[in-house]
């Protein structure tokens, strides 16, 4: 499964980057606000530091308006991809834009029937946001599930990017559910290296490596 990160701060996808862990980034306006920068400039850089698929998203609601968007988008790097909303208009734009060669990601999708659609509109990749159907009480996992099996029953090429990722156990279990992707909080990327059993070996073969040499020199 590939991992993309789903930030807009530069210095957080640098860390990762420089390790080979990142495929590719995943970006919002909510995100491009908390990163404090212009939405262009935060792009341009992340674009060099990542050579995968960027998202970037607009704010329009009118198809021409996004496909106009989603060219400008494309126009500032050759991985930038074009994120538009799961709506009638969003696919439509999903269309305009397929037909010239820019790649596409449909967001905000909460249910297989949305998923199904999106495929069919030739979508690039489709985000399923998990967590936030967990924080209303629904299986945010079931969706991929059913998404996953929907695209191979049918030989979609749409990838499945599980989105709205809380935890390490989200994207083990997205990666069960055969996910092509999931786009990952620094947070929760830096949680996944960690085990408490890991520090806790570490520590002990140490003490027991410098006890040894003190023994026998
Ligand atoms: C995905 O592309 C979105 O940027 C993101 O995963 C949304 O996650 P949130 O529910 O934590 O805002």
């Amino acid at each position: 499964m590939k991992i993309f990160l789903d930030t807009a701060e530069a210095d957080k996808i640098r860390r990762f980057a420089e390790m080979g862990m990142v495929d590719g980034v995943t970006t919002n306006p909510t995100l491009i606000l908390k990163s404090g920068r212009k939405q262009k400039d935060a792009i341009l850089e992340i674009c060099k530091l990542v050579p995968g698929p960027v998202s970037v998203e607009g704010v329009s609601e009118k198809a021409k308006d996004m496909a106009a968007d989603g060219e400008e988008f494309a126009s500032w790097a050759a991985n930038v991809v074009v994120k538009v909303p799961m709506t009638e208009e969003g696919l439509r734009a999903v269309r305009m834009l397929s037909k010239k060669g820019i790649k596409t990601n449909v967001t905000l999708v909460f249910s297989a029937a949305q998923a199904l659609l999106a495929a069919k509109a030739g979508a690039t990749f489709v985000s399923p946001f998990l967590g936030r159907l967990d924080d209303v009480g629904e299986e945010g996992m079931e969706l991929v599930r059913q998404i996953v099996a929907i695209y191979r029953n049918y030989g979609f090429k749409t990838s499945v990017l599980a989105a709205s990722i809380r935890s390490p156990l989200h994207v083990v279990q997205a990666a069960l559910a055969g996910a092509d992707i999931s786009t990952v909080p620094p947070d929760v990327l830096e949680k996944m290296f960690r085990h408490g059993f890991t520090d806790a070996g570490i520590k002990k073969f140490l003490e027991d490596y410098n006890s040894a040499k003190k023994k026998t020199g």
